[in-house]
Parts: C-alpha cells; structure tokens; sequence
C-alpha cells in the first residue's frame, strides 16, 4: 500500500463523477415511484415502500463506512477530499431514512399520534429505530465542511463517530422486525458486511491483504 498515491483520475472529471454519483442515489426512490404510478409494488405496496426506503437508508450508511476501507486498500489518500463520497452517502442515508420514516408515519400509523406512541413504548424495535434516526440529525446538520471550521476538527470528528452507534441500532432494529418474521438472513448479511468493513480498518488485517512488510 502506498501512502502517495493519488485517485486516478484527472480533476476536470470530479464535477462528472460527483454529478453521475448523485443521480445513482436518486435511483432507488425513483424506481419505487415509478413501480408505484405503475402499480408494480405488489400485493402490499405501503409496505414495499417503508421497507425499500429502510434498505436504502442502510445501504447507503454502510456506503458511508466503506469510504475509508477503499482509500486505506487502494492508497487512494485524496478520494473523500475529491469527491466528497462520504457527505453524498451519508446524506442519502438520512435522505432515505427521513422517508422511511415518513412512510410509517402516514402509511402505517397515519399520524395516528397516540398509536404512534404506544407502538414505541410497545415494540423495542420501533424505539430502537427512532433512536438511531434521531442520532443521524445533528450528523446531517453538520455536514457541510463550513461545520468543521464552525466545530473545530476534533469535536466535529468525535460527533461523527455516532455514524458507528447508528448502524449498529439500526441493525438491531433490522435484526428485531426480522426475528419477529423468522427470518433473519437478511440483517445477518447486513451485519457480516458490517463486521468485513470494520475489520478492513485494523491494521494487522489491512497490513496482510496489501501485503505491507509487518516491521
Ligand atoms: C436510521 C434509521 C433507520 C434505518 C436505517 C431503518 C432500516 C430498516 C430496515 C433495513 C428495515 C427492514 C427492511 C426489510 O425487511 O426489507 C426496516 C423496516 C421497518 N422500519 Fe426501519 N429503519 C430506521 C428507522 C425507523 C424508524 C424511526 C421507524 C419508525 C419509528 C422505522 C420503522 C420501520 C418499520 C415499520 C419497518 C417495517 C417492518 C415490517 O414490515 O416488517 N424504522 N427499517
């Protein structure tokens, strides 16, 4: 692993790439707007939606835990300053997470608030997902670099470290809907894709797949 090496590609492209990389994001939301005009969601629609949006707001969390993974494997030190990869996943990730939210406000409580309540002081998994949505607010709200200055770098960087308390809740709020339907294959997928990425940031681990000489 090299600790020069710069992402390979040249600096007129990082406005394309980051433009291309925004438009995928938007994808996951269209496709279930379009299957959704188009009545292609099944038998369940409301459903397919509060679950789509919560997969989303996942996949896009675990983006967000890859980004330094990648640099540290590739040597790519300048990736994240270049395209900001882990402001536009992590940004999705509340994105995502904000309308699966919404979704079971309207379509499974419809604003029904003392339902609401009562499903949180009732179901673990439903508090344990609020509390981990609530955990991305202030991780959203200071993510524009003007934040860093605002902060300083070492406080915004301990506040962002709620990333990791924030996954690991919402895969135990996966883990609970999951357990309660028997099938837990898919948070356990979750959860050893999540062990790799940690994993990748130990410096033994990291050291052996770069082939680093260990003195
Ligand atoms: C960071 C925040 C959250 C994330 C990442 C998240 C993620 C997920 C995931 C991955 C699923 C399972 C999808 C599937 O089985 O295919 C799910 C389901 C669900 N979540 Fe969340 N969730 C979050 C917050 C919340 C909040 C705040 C609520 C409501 C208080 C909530 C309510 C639900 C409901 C009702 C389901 C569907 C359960 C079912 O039909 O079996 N989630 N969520």
């Amino acid at each position: 692993m090299s600790t020069h090496n710069k992402t390979p590609f040249p600096v007129h492209w990082e406005q394309m790439i980051k433009f291309f990389l925004f438009l995928l994001g938007l994808l996951p939301v269209i496709k279930l707007a379009v299957n959704f005009w188009r009545d292609q969601l099944g038998a369940d629609p409301l459903n397919v939606i509060i679950n789509d949006t919560g997969i989303w707001s996942l996949n896009f969390l675990l983006l967000t835990l890859a980004v330094t993974p990648f640099r540290l494997l590739t040597g790519w030190n300048d990736l994240n300053k270049r395209l900001q990869l882990r402001r536009l996943w992590g940004l999705y990730a509340f994105f995502y997470g904000s309308l699966h939210l919404l979704a079971y406000l309207w379509f499974e409580q419809g604003f029904n608030w003392s339902d609401i309540l009562d499903d949180l002081f009732t179901r673990p998994a439903m508090a344990i997902g609020l509390l981990s949505f609530l955990l991305m607010l202030p991780l959203a709200i200071t993510s524009h670099s003007s934040m860093i200055k605002q902060l300083g770098k070492h406080h915004w960087k301990q506040l962002h470290y709620l990333i990791y308390w924030l996954t690991f809740g919402s895969l135990i709020h996966f883990w609970l809907l999951a357990q309660a339907k028997a099938d837990l294959t898919k948070p356990l997928t979750y959860v050893i894709l999540l062990t790799l990425l940690l994993l990748l940031r130990f410096p033994p681990v990291l050291n052996r797949l770069t082939k680093k000489p260990n003195h």
